[in-house]
């Protein structure tokens, strides 16, 4: 079943998400909130590690709750990332590369939102973000 994003819910479901991130080493705390093509929402936030590396972005902390929960099956079909700084100041946020990588595997046509410090939203399609993606060759 498809049903059309609700992007404004969404928006807001993912600066919400932002306020549980755990970032005391980058300070920006990342939320992310998607739609399932099943039209449940999932949200993720960034989540930091003493040890840098292993820290996750909202993105793909989201796509993990949404795989959880409908297993191999979720499909993306929109999500909204949003930023603040730890004095909760809005700060421009663009998925990674990582991310969009996670992003395309499961949506090339998913509607991407992301927030900028002035509370408008930059859209596009998640295909147009990670033009000439890595795809496994088939042989
Ligand atoms: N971060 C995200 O959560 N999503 C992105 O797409 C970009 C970066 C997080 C990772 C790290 O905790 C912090 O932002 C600074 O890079």
């Amino acid at each position: 079943m498809s049903t059309a994003p609700d992007l404004a819910a969404l928006r807001r479901r993912a600066i919400d998400a932002a306020q549980r991130a755990y970032a005391p080493y980058s300070s920006l705390k990342v939320g992310a909130a998607l739609q399932s093509a099943s039209g449940a929402v999932y949200t993720g936030c960034n989540v930091e590690n003493a040890a840098y590396p292993i820290g996750g972005c909202a993105e793909r902390a989201a796509i993990a709750s949404a795989v959880q929960a409908e297993g191999a099956a979720f499909r993306l079909a929109a999500i909204a990332v949003a930023a603040f700084a730890r004095d909760a100041e809005a700060l421009p946020v663009s998925p990674c590369g990582a991310c969009r990588q996670a992003l395309v595997e499961f949506g090339p046509a998913a509607q991407v939102s992301f927030r900028q410090p002035d509370g408008s939203w930059v859209e596009v399609e998640a295909d147009a973000l990670l033009p000439w993606r890595f795809v496994l060759p088939e042989r």
